[in-house]
């Protein structure tokens, strides 16, 4: 048994070598931890400033045995991992959090909306699809339009296909390479919010406040912390994030994406077993961040406060975009953060930008 809270000096194993890895060690390391990575890719992100990378496959047993014999602790940066990897590390002993269970339930999209339901969290309608016979069937039931989503894979509006009526539904089966999958109906919403939550090995609950989230091409673009507007949303997002967390039994930090309706009433689209993009706005917009806070959290360590300390408008960066880096440092309210990605190939995530203002003066 690993004894917590872990002290400084020990070693915190990370499955996943992207920016959210990179900043989740750059976090552990001002704590005075030293971070492990493992990950497929060689001179990843997170790789580049950690104390020990392991580069190899997710299931490979020898690299699993390593990292479990390294750390006191092992936690993931990325959301499909395999299962089997992590039911190993737990075999051979090492301490794993979030709980594989939570994210079991979170890589595929039929058992996570079926378990934020059973815990009396609301979602769109939805069905799982896996022939043309069910998805006409889910035209019967629902009407058009329905949002076809492969239950597992999927990300950054990927792996996703509106279709209009039932006689598309071959297409659309056949778009999404016939991968099982769900039909959900349209959220309808007026906007799309955020929360940041995380919890302590005592049970602890910190949340940060909700913000605004704005997709292009399903990616997130922008993140508006925190959402303006009345305080209802707000007060029910914190209860549906407490609600999950505690029906997870969960250990760190947990990103919820929710659809506001016109009525202020809060769907839950889905949920990260992780540190999160939605949350990138705390690391100069709060007193502790998101990533500070997973690693003290799954180091058993107290939760930090999650006040906003500022206005922040946080951008992505995506591809080229990050060349521009020069200017953005000129800006004085700009705080840049990038990911040491090589390639600034079209759409990818190489980096953000927390634009900043006072707290009570008005948004920009
Ligand atoms: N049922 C839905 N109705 C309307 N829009 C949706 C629905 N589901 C997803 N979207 C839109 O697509 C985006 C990406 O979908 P999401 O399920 O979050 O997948 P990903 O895992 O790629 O983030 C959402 O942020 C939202 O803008
Ligand atoms: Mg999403």
């Amino acid at each position: 048994m690993t004894p917590f809270p872990l002290p400084p000096g020990s070693t915190i194993g990370i499955l996943g070598g992207g920016q959210l890895g990179r900043m989740l060690a750059l976090a552990a390391a001002r704590l005075g931890f030293d971070v492990a990575i493992l990950t497929p890719e060689a001179d990843s992100p997170a790789g580049r400033v950690a104390a020990h990378v392991i580069v190899a496959e997710y299931e490979e047993p020898g690299a699993l045995k390593t990292l479990a014999d390294l750390c006191q602790v092992i936690t993931f940066e990325f959301e499909n991992v395999p299962a089997g990897a992590v039911l190993e590390l737990q075999r051979l002993g090492a301490e794993v959090a979030p709980n594989p269970r939570a994210l079991a339930v979170a890589q595929d999209r039929l058992e996570e909306k079926t378990f934020l339901n059973q815990a009396g969290i609301p979602t769109v309608g939805f069905v799982p699809i896996d022939s043309e016979a069910e998805l006409r069937a889910a035209f019967r039931r629902f009407g058009p339009p329905l949002l076809l989503k492969t239950r597992r894979g999927g990300y950054d509006g990927k792996g996703q296909i509106w279709v209009e009526k039932a006689d598309d539904s071959a297409g659309a089966l056949a778009a999404l390479g016939q991968l099982p999958a769900i039909a959900e109906t349209p959220a309808d919403f007026r906007r799309e919010v955020a929360i940041i939550a995380a919890r302590g090995r005592d049970g602890e609950i910190a949340l940060y406040p909700l913000t605004e989230s704005h997709h292009e091409n399903g990616i997130l673009r922008r993140t508006t912390a925190p959402a303006a507007g009345p305080p209802r949303p707000h007060a029910e997002a914190e209860r549906i994030a407490a609600t999950l967390l505690t029906a997870l039994n969960y250990v760190g930090v947990l990103g919820l994406e929710l659809f506001e309706r016109d009525d202020g009433r809060l769907l839950v689209n889905e949920f990260a077993p992780r540190v999160h993009n939605t949350g990138h706005w705390t690391l100069d917009g709060c007193g502790v961040d998101q990533f500070e806070q997973h690693i003290r959290a799954v180091a058993g360590w107290p939760l930090g406060p999650t006040a906003a300390t500022h206005h922040v408008e946080m951008t992505n960066l995506l591809g080229e975009e990050a060349l521009t880096w020069a200017n953005l440092a000129r800006e004085p309210e700009t705080r840049v953060w990038l990911y040491g990605k090589r390639d600034h190939l079209p759409g990818r995530k190489m980096g953000h930008v927390n634009r900043l203002s006072a707290l009570d003066s008005p948004r920009r």
